[in-house]
């Protein structure tokens, strides 16, 4: 059964929602699904937009299907490669075996890297080419690494609509609902927003950059991203996320408490700071057990928040394994301009602290570690209790500051 949705005079969604598979890139957790969008403008010519990953195919060729009736599709524009977007691209060619494939010249590199029969049927365009298809054209804008190298976005100049690749997309499944205006994006959507922009394209922020300076000469009136909602509305608020996380700015001031315990200990001295905090009047407390968090959801609340408590146990004279990959992955992410403090744990060759420190100061940047930590030996100690004390009222002070210079 075809499930399309109108978008705007001449222009219909016809993507999928994918509510089976479990791990995005099959590294992160989709528990509320996806969506795959792609784009039909029914114009003088008919023109596609992407397609959708191949678990989605079936759906999506009925939704063309049922919107092309007789016609013939003239145009696929390919924004992007990825598979969870070009991996139907086979399947268009082989039912329309006369459509011209629009894209940039490494997109092209890649869609034949990849096995597509893209041979006799290639339009290469650059930034600034512009393309008529009737009522409707276009004009294309290389974003690469935004998050791939060949990525570009099209902007509708007739009616300024921006179809923009996988930036603005998100986790999770439609349902139905199309339009930012349809849901209650802060409550519903922005965590996995954050997720998704965090974990897939937050190493790439000043490509981000670079497309938003882009963009802001356009004037766009909707957004249609590969993923999630389409915004037809308050674009500006979306934007403004999109800025400060590509700046790696925090959202809010708060403190972040990541833990890494093996028995308990150091799990007890994170609850026991996180207390002294919240009763010192630092209410945005979030807290983290390392072992049982997929890094996914550490990362994109690390981008969130303004400071961050590592506590973690030292494991074979190093940093805790699952520590260690947050560590590593917040380094890949490119992850900045934070504040954090160290709780170490060691029964018999503490080495924690050491190790995280370093490597904050030397591997990442702006990363600025409070002298003050605490240092246990197992489990707490009265010495360990002043310790902690003037870690709080450290971090406590350092949040309000920053509140202060923000
Ligand atoms: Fe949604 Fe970069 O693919």
């Amino acid at each position: 059964m075809h499930c399309v949705r109108k978008v705007t005079d001449d222009l219909y969604w016809v993507g999928a929602d994918d509510h089976r598979l479990a791990l995005f890139e099959n590294i992160h957790p989709i528990p509320r699904g996806i969506s795959y969008n792609s784009y039909l403008l029914l114009d003088r010519k008919t023109v596609l937009f992407d397609t959708v990953d191949w678990a989605s195919c079936r759906q999506f060729l009925e939704n063309v299907a049922f919107l092309l009736g007789e016609r013939q599709l003239d145009y696929l524009v390919v924004n992007h490669v990825e598979p969870d977007h070009a991996g139907s691209v086979d399947e268009i060619l082989l039912r329309y075996p006369d459509v011209k494939i629009i894209s940039t010249e490494k997109a092209f590199r890649l869609l034949r890297q990849f096995g597509f029969s893209v041979e006799g049927k290639t339009d290469v365009v650059k930034e600034g080419d512009v393309r008529s298809f009737g009522k409707h054209s276009v004009t294309f804008v290389e974003a690469p690494m935004v998050h791939w190298p060949e990525v570009m976005v099209t902007f509708d100049t007739t009616n300024g609509v921006l179809f923009s690749a996988d930036a603005f997309g998100t986790f999770g499944a439609l349902n139905g609902k199309l339009f930012n205006d349809e849901v209650d994006f802060d409550r519903d959507w922005l965590g996995e927003a954050r997720r998704y922009y965090t974990n897939i394209v937050g190493k790439y922020g000043p490509n981000v950059q670079r497309l938003l300076k882009k963009a802001a000469g356009l004037d766009i009136k909707m957004i249609c991203p590969l993923h999630g909602p389409v915004w037809r509305s308050d674009l500006g608020c979306y934007l403004d996320k999109y800025d400060r996380w590509s700046r790696y700015e925090p959202e809010e001031r708060g403190i972040l408490i990541v833990y890494a315990s093996m028995y308990g200990d150091t799990e007890s001295a994170a609850e026991a700071l996180a207390a002294k905090l919240v009763e010192k009047g630092i209410r945005n407390v979030e807290m983290f057990d390392v072992s049982g968090t997929h890094v996914s959801y550490l990362i994109s609340e690390t981008f969130r928040l303004s400071h961050l408590v590592l506590a973690s146990v030292t494991y074979n004279m190093g940093i805790y394994p699952p520590m260690h990959n947050y560590l590593m992955d917040m380094r890949a992410l490119n992850l900045q301009n934070r504040t954090v403090a160290i709780v170490e744990n060691g029964s018999w060759a503490c080495a924690a602290g050491r190790l995280i420190r370093s490597f904050l100061e030397e591997k990442m940047k702006n990363m600025k570690v409070l002298d003050e930590k605490v240092s246990l030996r197992s489990a707490m100690t009265e010495k360990n209790v002043l310790e902690m004390d003037a870690l709080a009222d450290k971090l406590a002070r350092s949040v309000r500051d920053s509140a202060q210079r923000g």
